[in-house]
Parts: C-alpha cells; sequence; structure tokens
C-alpha cells in the first residue's frame, strides 16, 4: 500500500527533509583531496546528532556507517573507510538519510574532486545528465500520473547519450520508514504502474553507468559496483506529490 501523509506528516517530512538537504550541503563543502570517506561521515554524523536526529543508515539491516559514499564504480551503498582518501580526478556520491520526529528525508548528490576543468568530458557528460534526468523524472511528478512515467523518461535520456541505467536498485516511497511502497524505478514504460496521488511521498535517485547497467555486489555485503568497473553517477531527492504537481522536499538554500 501506497500511504498518504497527513498534513501533519506532511509538515514534519519537510522538516527531516531540509535536515537532510543542510546536512548533504555541509559535506560537499567537505569534498576534496586528501580528506577520507570516514572523515566526511563523522562530519554528517556529529551534525545530525546535533540536531536531535538519527542518521538513518547507521545500523539499518546492519549498515555499520552513518551515510553512504560511493566513489567512482561503486553505484550504491558505498561504506565511509577510515583508509579511503579522495583523490583528484574521483567522482563521489554522497548519501544523506536522516530521522527526526520518526520520519525520514532522503537526498544524494555525486561531486568532483579537484579540478573539473581537468575531468575527461564523457564524466562531466555522465554526472549532468545523471542530475538533469533526476530533474526530468521529477517534472513527471503530478497527480494521476504513473509512476512508469518517471522511470520512462530517465531512461530515455540516459539511453541517449550512449549511458545505462541500474536496474537493481531503484527509489522509494519514504516516511515513517525509510524504504516503503511504491519502488521507483528508473526504467520503464510510460502508462505503466500505479497511479500518482496527492500526498505520496518518495524519493527519486537514478543510477547512471557509463559502461554496461550491470552491477555486483562486494563481500561486505553493500558495496554495489559496476561489474565492468567504469563510473557510476547519482543523484536523489525526497518529493511530495501536490495537487499542482510536486514539491521538492530536500532542496536547500
Ligand atoms: N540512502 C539509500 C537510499 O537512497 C539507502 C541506504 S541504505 C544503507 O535508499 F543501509 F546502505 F544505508
Ligand atoms: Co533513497
Ligand atoms: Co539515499
Amino acid at each position: 500500500m501506497i500511504t498518504i501523509k497527513t498534513s501533519k506528516e506532511i509538515k514534519l517530512m519537510r522538516e527531516t527533509c531540509a535536515l537532510a538537504a543542510e546536512t548533504l550541503k555541509l559535506i560537499s563543502s567537505q569534498v576534496r583531496v586528501g580528506i577520507s570517506t570516514d572523515e566526511i561521515n563523522t562530519i554528517a554524523h556529529n551534525y545530525i546528532i546535533k540536531t536531535g536526529a538519527i542518521p538513518a543508515p547507521l545500523n539499518y539491516h546492519g549498515f555499520p556507517k552513518s551515510i553512504c559514499t560511493s566513489r567512482n564504480s561503486v553505484i550504491c551503498h558505498g561504506i565511509p573507510k577510515s583508509d579511503e582518501f579522495l583523490r583528484e580526478g574521483d567522482i563521489i556520491n554522497l548519501d544523506v538519510t536522516t530521522k527526526l520526529n520518526n520520519y525520514h528525508g532522503d537526498t544524494s548528490a555525486t561531486f568532483f574532486v579537484g579540478d573539473k576543468e581537468k575531468f575527461d568530458p564523457k564524466i562531466i557528460k555522465l554526472v549532468e545528465v545523471t542530475y538533469e534526468s533526476l530533474f526530468l523524472g521529477i517534472k513527471e511528478v503530478k497527480p494521476g500520473a504513473r509512476f512508469g512515467n518517471i522511470g520512462a523518461v530517465i531512461e530515455e535520456f540516459a539511453h541517449s547519450y550512449g549511458f545505462s541505467v541500474v536496474h537493481e536498485y531503484c527509489g522509494h516511497g519514504i516516511g515513517k520508514e525509510f524504504h516503503e511502497e511504491p519502488q521507483v524505478l528508473h526504467y520503464g514504460k510510460r502508462n505503466s504502474g500505479a497511479e500518482m496521488k496527492p500526498g505520496m511521498i518518495f524519493t527519486i535517485e537514478p543510477m547512471i553507468n557509463l559502461g554496461a547497467r550491470h552491477c555486483k555486489l562486494l563481500s561486505d555485503g553493500w558495496t554495489v559496483v559496476t561489474t565492468d568497473g567504469k563510473l557510476s553517477a547519482q543523484f536523489e531527492h525526497t518529493i511530495l506529490v501536490t495537487e499542482a504537481g510536486y514539491e521538492i522536499l530536500t532542496l536547500f538554500s
């Protein structure tokens, strides 16, 4: 069942999502050559805790850290490590999920490490196309539209640049639970899937690969990587369906 949030719940979702967005903004300013992914994790952890919220990934099905840090060929769910240092030319996705007053807010973005001008134009294109694909998906959100429309536009856009879309991981309903119904696929057919209704809240979080779409899980049980070792980018927002269309709850000031 896809829950419809009450106006009281929507208010709480706005608050937790604003905190997630502010946390992502804070740690994005720490992305630099030489910092470890665990140092970024610690900064996010301390900021979230200070506000009285909880970093939702910590201990979630046994996840050992407070945020996900997914570098280069890591598609998602990368575990921050004290011996993993950011290097010039890396791309890194930082994924923040907060739990505030029992409601979850979820957002992520991919950043360039070092001088963006020095990146291979194909890598810049991958990150920009992934970002734009998220917003093309968001623009499909309105009452009466079907969830398949989101995946259809994202897939078509990514393919038009020769990139591929990860199938095994998807967006999700969100609220009292970190992951609720529905599954929001980033590929598929227009006019398929459930109908969007005002008060639904879910994430859109396309993972777009430079090479093949296929992935594998590393033996740590969390880290998802591309099978061909090529780069993967991701952006994520939490979205509310409104009478008029949508509201992006995780935009930052
Ligand atoms: N934030 C991720 C998402 O967008 C989920 C991370 S689950 C974790 O759904 F356990 F790996 F943190
Ligand atoms: Co999510
Ligand atoms: Co997330």
